[in-house]
């Protein structure tokens, strides 16, 4: 054997018997490093006669190529057995419950929205959305509210600039409810449609119960043979099930939306209890009183006229109800613009647990 093939099953023995990665760099320093044994080598290969490069020459590179490849092995080899040691002594339990000490919480509204989605989906809807930014045509006008309809100035819009028009020269609007999620549902949708809408709506107007931007939730079943019954008994149901008691007695007022027909206003009867609402009993009874809580009807022949459907054919009733309204009376909060300071305080005491998600069986606000 020659003094480089020695040199070769010596180097290649040591590289494998190295024990961690810094023996290991120690060893590719003195081979391959500037000063290496294996670099002084190479750099004797100038001096080297014809001949002897022929035959040196090869041993030589197969030297420095043995010794590289030895290397890369080993160290692949030495970081995996670190790895795995690593992983050994890190240990991780996925099944442990989350820390008690989490930070964040479900606001109220978030809460609300998932609540009213649990029961409305027992009762076989589903949950709609449209833009926050709308046109007028779906906002207003679809909605059987013609350009001077005095409704339109109740309504304390906020515009976008003329120039920001629609495609279809709509102006647009920040939407001032949740209805045109109806209008977008009819229009895309063949009845049977059951489906409600929560979302952000937007008014200029600003007290201790209105902010510029709150919340509703839209209610919408289309079928055939639909009638004033069945809005009733869904709106009941809800409230039970949203309050978690049976002694929700509701009062229907005849009123006026221009998209419904006939309209009614649902109140519900309360008694005051240390300065706060508590919803439940007759509202005509000793003690208690009656709120209004939202806005229904049916919705009115012209709007699903509008909308591309039959009106001789199909039926509907449709709702609204304002969700901060319904978060504050449930969880005895009384300013609604604390709703949306960002306070963490607040969020802390008000807030609900991320991990327990509303659910009919669990107990929906559990
Ligand atoms: N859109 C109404 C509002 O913002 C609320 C409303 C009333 C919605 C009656 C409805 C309804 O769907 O039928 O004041």
């Amino acid at each position: 054997m020659s003094d480089i093939e020695a040199m070769k099953a010596q180097l290649v023995g040591d590289i494998a018997a190295a024990a961690d990665l810094d023996t290991l760099e120690g060893l590719r320093v003195a081979t391959l490093g500037k000063a290496g044994s294996v670099t002084a080598l190479l750099k004797t290969m100038g001096s080297l006669s014809t001949e002897e490069r022929k035959t040196r020459g090869p041993e030589i590179h197969g030297l420095r190529e043995a010794v590289t490849a030895a290397l890369a092995d080993k160290k692949a080899s030495l970081e995996a057995a670190a790895l795995d040691a690593k992983l050994a002594t890190e240990t991780l339990d996925m099944t442990l419950p989350a820390s008690a000490r989490a930070a964040g919480s479900i606001h109220p509204v978030s809460q609300v929205m998932d609540e009213v989605a649990e029961i409305f989906a027992d009762l076989g809807f589903a949950v709609a959305t449209g833009p926050e930014i709308e046109d007028d045509w779906r906002n207003f006008t679809a909605l059987n509210i013609p350009e001077t309809h005095p409704a339109r100035a109740m309504h304390d819009t906020f515009y976008f600039p003329e120039d920001r028009n629609g495609a279809d020269g709509n102006r647009m609007l920040l939407r001032t409810h949740t209805s045109p999620v109806q209008v977008r549902t009819m229009m895309s949708e063949t009845p049977p449609i059951r489906i409600i809408a929560p979302g952000r709506v937007y008014r200029s107007d600003s007290d201790a119960t209105h902010t510029p931007m709150f919340h509703q939730v839209e209610g919408l079943v289309i079928d055939r043979g639909i009638h004033m019954g069945h809005l009733k008994w869904t709106l009941e149901t809800f409230l039970k099930a949203f309050f978690e008691r049976d002694d929700i007695v509701l009062r229907l007022r005849p009123s006026y939306f221009p998209f419904t027909e006939p309209s009614a206003e649902v109140d519900v009867g309360y008694k005051q209890e240390k300065g706060r609402r508590v919803v439940g009993g007759n509202g005509d009874a000793e003690g208690h009183a009656w709120m209004e809580l939202l806005g229904s009807g049916m919705v009115n022949r012209h709007v699903i006229a509008n909308c591309g459907l039959d009106p001789d054919e199909y039926q509907g009733f449709a709702f609204g109800i304002g969700i901060d309204r319904i978060a504050m009376l449930k969880y005895g909060m009384d300013d609604l613009r604390a709703f949306f300071d960002g306070d963490l305080r607040w969020a802390a005491h008000y807030g609900f647990n991320p991990l327990s998600v509303p659910t009919l069986s669990g107990g929906i606000s559990a």
